[in-house]
């Protein structure tokens, strides 16, 4: 029977079990993307145990960054350090995916640059003015990301993951809050997921047929006029035909319009409130996996307890990432993997991960004090 030490083997790809460290921006790279000692530190004592590591959000284009020390994969000289992380990640047993991403107009402002994309102009930040983006700025965007990829291969990373979920650049193409263009680009289901399945083309057919391509999507905003899970899984057959060998499943928990000076911006989070049991979003994986029939990963307060063996065993779920457990307790995944999980040092949920980089600081949690941002 399957377990969460069971091996799972994705294109050319295997895994040496079923758990998985998601992208965690942690903002702990240099003011030019590159990955530094902090960054290796994070991720080598993240990977002891998990079968996968996706590195977090790492920029396509220098203008497309969720904090100022994201990752990016924009330049060919951020590949040899990259490599570094890579070979970090794979000496500990693990495979290492990085989640290729753009912003959009949720980057923090670049002074003289041209900056802000967005499919229709809503914006996200009081002081980022969003830039609807032409047909010149899409073919950009287009290219920049199979560029990416490129590098992303040439560094050594096992897989890539395309970032099309929490109402950064490309959820906001999927999304009907954000997405009101009436060119090819917008319109229902098929129309929206135009832009992301002309970038999964373009990156399969750049990286060949055996390479692991994770495409990451919100099942659903919950957020009035957001993106519903029967939409998301129109998205999703696209996108299986485009190129896509598995589905990262997760969603926008919670969110909504904030106003202030005259200025009205949308906000949304991925993590789950309080109120939310560990592995509440399990039936939405599910939901992936029965109308595309590929291999997905599950998210939402795995840990303590046996939700993550449950969803294994019972739902079929293939794969579970471990977020903010895994920040703050490094151990998490092997005390999963040995039935310990009673020893894991718990997430009080206190969000403070999130506010730290939120401030434009190195991430920093309540319970863990060593990591670069300390306590919080
Ligand atoms: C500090 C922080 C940074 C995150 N950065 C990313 C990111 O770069 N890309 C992404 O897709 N999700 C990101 N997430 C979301 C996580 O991957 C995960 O989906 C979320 O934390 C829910 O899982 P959990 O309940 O196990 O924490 C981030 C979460 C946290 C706490």
């Amino acid at each position: 029977m399957t377990s969460l030490s069971s091996e799972l083997k994705i294109k050319n790809m295997m895994l040496r079990n079923r758990l998985v460290l998601p992208p965690i921006t942690t903002n702990y790279g240099s003011s030019k993307g590159l990955v530094t000692q902090a960054v290796l530190d994070f991720y080598r004592d993240r990977a002891k145990d998990v079968g996968l590591v996706i590195v977090e959000a790492t920029s396509v284009q220098a203008t497309g960054r969720i904090v100022p020390g994201s990752l990016g994969l924009w330049d060919d000289s951020q590949v040899s350090p990259m490599a570094g992380l890579v070979k970090t990640i794979q000496k500990q047993g693990a495979s290492a995916l990085v989640q290729l991403s753009h912003a959009g107009p949720r980057c923090p402002p670049v002074p003289g640059k041209r900056h802000g994309f967005s499919p229709s102009g809503v914006r996200f930040r009081p002081d980022v003015d969003p830039i609807v983006m032409n047909a010149g700025d899409i073919g950009q965007l287009i290219r920049d990301f199979s560029r990416a990829a490129l590098r992303a291969q040439k560094a050594g990373f096992d897989g890539v993951e395309i970032h099309g979920a929490h109402l950064y650049l490309l959820s906001q193409f999927l999304s009907p809050l954000t997405n009101r263009r009436e060119d090819e680009y917008g319109g229902d289901a098929k129309g929206r997921a135009f832009l992301a399945l002309e970038i999964v083309r373009e990156v399969r057919k750049n990286l060949g047929p055996d390479y692991p391509l994770f495409f990451r999507i919100n099942a659903e905003e919950r957020i009035p006029g957001g993106l519903v899970l029967k939409d998301a899984l129109v998205m999703a057959k696209l996108l299986k035909d485009a190129g896509v060998d598995v589905f990262d499943v997760t969603l926008i928990a919670q969110g909504g319009w904030k106003e202030a000076e005259g200025k009205t911006w949308l906000t949304g989070s991925s993590a789950l409130p309080k109120d939310l049991p560990s592995g509440a979003n399990v039936a939405l994986a599910a939901a992936f996996k029965k109308e595309t029939g590929l291999p997905v990963i599950a998210v939402g307060k795995f840990g303590m307890g046996d939700a993550a063996l449950c969803a294994v065993q019972d739902e079929n779920i293939d794969l579970i990432a471990v977020g903010r457990q895994m920040i703050c307790d490094p151990e998490t995944a092997k005390k999963m993997l040995t039935e310990r999980d009673l020893d894991i040092i718990a997430c009080e949920e206190c969000l403070q991960c999130f506010a730290s980089i939120g401030r434009s600081e190195p991430m920093a949690c309540k319970i863990n004090p060593d990591l670069p941002g300390g306590r919080s």
